[in-house]
């Protein structure tokens, strides 16, 4: 095997197929994926959690079947290139499940509920005295996800950091129990605080499909304009010559996420906050910024929509490739746990 081959670092992530992405999911993971897709150095295993979507969501499978493709034609309009990333989809690798039922038995149900993320989730979706047991577990069934590929890097949203701390607890575990088999995966979060949790248009903490705040990639032109033109500013900031405020302005933090040319953004600032710089003025430049990065994903999506059949075989190929190397790590866990009772 050739050394650059064996020198790259793989790279495991993945979304639940609930919602189309939006910018917030760009900025807090989708855009570091495929920087560090074309980087070259790593290996990256993109995964549609739909096992994960229906802990929480069991008797509305048609949602998750819907917005898997949604789901994946973001993916491929972004630039995630299957020619250089695993896209592949969690349900169509049972050695996963396997695995799942392994790491149950290293993880208690008090450890569970004591987890932020799980908790915190838990109380949006008013589980607190019916919890599925599935969704408790998901942090398990996740951790598998991340194992079976041999994964060094996750790169996640900053609200994912403990549940990626719960399958670093399993490999401590397991390794201490069973012998040394699984590596200790990282987290990656992105560097700045807005790029780790963007606001919604409203101002509100966190954009989401749930808060009805959020951009989607897929955006029409039309629906970006609409909804930038909506965005919370300064409300006091009434007459184009009053003095404005830049800070917990959406359409400035927005500006300041996505803006390339920050001379000008800072420009624009100054002029605002001493006042004669109108909203809409600024408004209609994010509009253009927006689009700069828009326009080359909804042609790539318009592509890949008039190619579904290719979307179809993507997925197939990549979670074939995927379940080869989830096959091979469970071999080698069931031998560490001796279950492998016959050589054949
Ligand atoms: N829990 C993640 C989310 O809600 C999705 C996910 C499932 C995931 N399996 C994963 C993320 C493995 C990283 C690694 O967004």
């Amino acid at each position: 095997m050739n050394k650059e081959v064996t020198t790259k670092q793989t790279l495991l992530t993945g979304d639940r197929p609930t919602g189309k992405l939006h910018l917030g999911h760009y900025v807090g993971s989708l855009k570091n994926r495929v920087d560090m897709q074309n980087s070259g150095l790593y290996n990256p295993y993109i995964m549609i959690a739909d096992m994960q979507a229906l802990t929480d969501n069991a008797k509305n499978p048609e949602k998750i079947q819907k917005n898997l493709r949604e789901v994946a034609l973001d993916y491929l309009s972004i630039g995630i290139d299957p020619a250089k990333s695993v896209i592949f989809i969690q349900s169509r690798i049972p050695e996963l499940c396997e695995m799942t039922m392994y790491f149950l038995n290293l993880v208690t149900v008090s450890r569970l509920q004591r987890n932020p993320t799980i908790k915190e989730e838990i109380k949006q979706r008013g589980f607190e005295k019916n919890i599925p047991a599935g969704f408790l577990a998901y942090p398990i069934s996740q951790a598998s996800d991340i194992l079976a590929f041999n994964t060094d890097i996750v790169p996640v949203g900053e609200d994912q950091l403990p549940v990626i701390e719960q399958t670093r607890e399993i490999v401590q575990s397991f390794n201490s129990v069973y012998g040394n088999t699984f590596k200790m995966p990282e987290a990656k979060v992105p560097t700045l605080k807005m790029q780790r949790r963007l606001p919604g248009i409203d101002g509100d903490a966190k954009m989401s499909k749930s808060a009805n705040n959020a951009i989607y990639l897929s955006d029409t032109p039309e629906e970006i304009k609409a909804k930038v033109m909506s965005m919370y500013t300064d409300p006091n900031h009434i007459h184009v010559e009053d003095k404005g405020q830049v800070d917990g302005n959406m359409v400035f933090t927005y500006l300041d996420v996505f803006g390339s040319d920050k001379a000008k953004i800072k420009e624009m600032k100054e002029h605002y906050k001493a006042g004669g710089l109108g909203d809409v003025t600024v408004k209609k430049y994010l509009i253009q910024v927006l689009e700069e990065l828009l326009t080359p994903f909804r042609e790539r999506r318009k592509y890949y929509e008039q190619h579904l059949d290719l979307v179809d075989n993507i997925l197939i190929e990549g979670s074939n490739k995927a379940q080869a190397v989830a096959s091979e790590t469970l071999k080698r866990m069931r031998k560490a746990i001796g279950v492998e009772y016959f050589d054949i």
